[in-house]
């Protein structure tokens, strides 16, 4: 059979789409991943745990979920840790089937002792997994300092070596973009030996208050505030911009996580350099059908595009970005109001910033000398009433 356009090729494993559904509460266990696959994932990273220590976040604790206006972000403190047994036993099962995704065991919570990161990861590749996510991109809300891992690379390196020579399957290393420097981060990991990094998790968030009452949760289920986390389509700019930065520094694949709830978001991150994809929020919000959609978007935007291969788009993006001190501005262009359009909203009167719209016998005038120019009017305009043209082309 032909392979499809979306196939790629990760770390050696052969993915029927580039999507992976990121490790969080959808990868716990074999009903989930059954689902995953026959909606068209190709690959899944299975919930963090670690054998080494009890728990990181208590065993009874429900992932409370507080859905942000628009419906396409969350804040979620995060969900109940399963046991290594538990996970195992899922990887083992999923592999018995004889699934045809990648599946990646996440190992978390090693803290500063590398024996419990190696403990981890030699008993996810036991079970079976097709590679290790070495996550360290937990963002520090409240981790305790026994099992957290400092997003730093001399903290990070000598962890991601110990485990890199215990283990014989790839090492994929997830990272927070929240860290001094992330250039050097993912560097110091490609140095230490990762074979690919998966960027990023979460945001960490202040969770949403009742204001009034005393100032209490808006979870339903939470007796009191705690730190969470953002997920979602809120973080997908953020989520871009780490999967450009690491790209531009390491030669090792990368995966782009954050934010991610459509096929033109998934082209978006490849074009910004990923080599596939991780997805959480976007499948909790609307279902596993969601990879469906992205598959068939992302078949038909390369078959029109002309692209036989994700390669062939793959971080074209990259090469257009330049620093902001050498971008040119448009010059001689003039803002112009096509009455034809034009329904009067007034919403481009309300600009803060701007000095230079105002209305004059029911028509809505621009006045260019005292224009910034920052744009803001051409993107509010709810009937795209507001042109930018050369301004040669323009009766003054
Ligand atoms: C409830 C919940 C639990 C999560 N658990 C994990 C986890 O165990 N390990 C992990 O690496 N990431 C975990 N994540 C983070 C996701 O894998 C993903 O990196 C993050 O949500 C950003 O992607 P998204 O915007 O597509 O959701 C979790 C996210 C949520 C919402
Ligand atoms: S570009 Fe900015 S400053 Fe210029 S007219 Fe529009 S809103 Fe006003
Ligand atoms: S926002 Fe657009 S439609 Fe509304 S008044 Fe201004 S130009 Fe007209």
């Amino acid at each position: 059979m032909k392979p499809r356009r979306i196939e790629q090729t990760l770390l050696g494993y052969r993915l029927t789409s580039p999507v992976i559904v990121s490790s969080g509460f959808l990868t716990r266990n074999v009903e989930l991943l059954q689902k995953a696959e026959n909606h068209g994932a190709g690959g899944a990273s299975i919930k963090s745990v670690s054998f080494s220590i009890a728990t990181e976040v208590p065993r009874n604790f429900r992932p409370d979920v507080t859905v942000l206006p628009g419906g396409k972000s969350i804040v979620c403190p995060g969900d109940r840790r399963p046991t290594g047994p538990e996970i195992a036993g899922v990887i083992q099962e999923i592999k018995r089937q004889g699934t045809g995704m990648m599946i990646i065991g996440s190992a978390a919570g090693g803290g500063r002792d590398n024996q419990k990161w190696i403990e981890t990861a030699t008993k996810l590749e036991a079970a079976g997994a097709d590679a290790i996510e070495f996550n360290a991109s937990h963002p520090f809300v409240d981790v305790p300092p026994e099992v957290f891992m400092a997003p730093f690379p001399d903290r990070m390196a000598p962890a991601i070596r110990a485990v890199k020579e215990a283990i014989n399957v790839p090492l994929i290393v997830k990272l927070t973009a929240v860290t001094a420097d992330l250039g050097l981060l993912a560097q110091a990991c490609e140095e230490a030996g990762a074979d690919a990094i998966t960027i990023m998790n979460a945001l960490p968030a202040a969770p949403p208050i009742d204001i009034r009452n005393g100032v209490r949760p808006v979870s339903q289920t939470l007796e009191n505030l705690t730190w969470t986390c953002l997920t979602g389509q809120a973080i997908f700019p953020v989520a871009c911009y780490a999967v450009a930065h690491v790209s531009r520094k390491v030669s090792i694949p990368v995966i782009g996580c954050g934010g991610i709830s459509s096929w033109m978001d998934v082209v978006k991150m490849i074009m910004w350099g990923a080599s596939a994809v991780q997805i959480c929020t976007a499948i909790h919000l609307q279902g596993f059908r969601t990879i469906d959609k992205i598959n068939k978007g992302l078949e038909r935007f390369m078959e029109e595009e002309g692209y036989s291969s994700i390669e062939d788009f793959r971080g074209l993006a990259l090469k257009q970005i330049l620093p902001q001190h050498e971008v040119k501005l448009k010059e001689d262009y003039w803002l112009t109001v096509r009455e034809d359009r034009c329904n009067l909203c007034k919403r481009c009167l309300h600009i803060g910033q701007c000095l230079a719209i105002s209305l004059h016998n029911d028509t809505i005038f621009i006045d260019n000398e005292k224009c910034l120019p920052c744009g803001t009017c051409i993107q509010v305009c709810p009937k795209e009433a507001i042109e930018v043209r050369p301004r040669a082309s323009v009766r003054n």
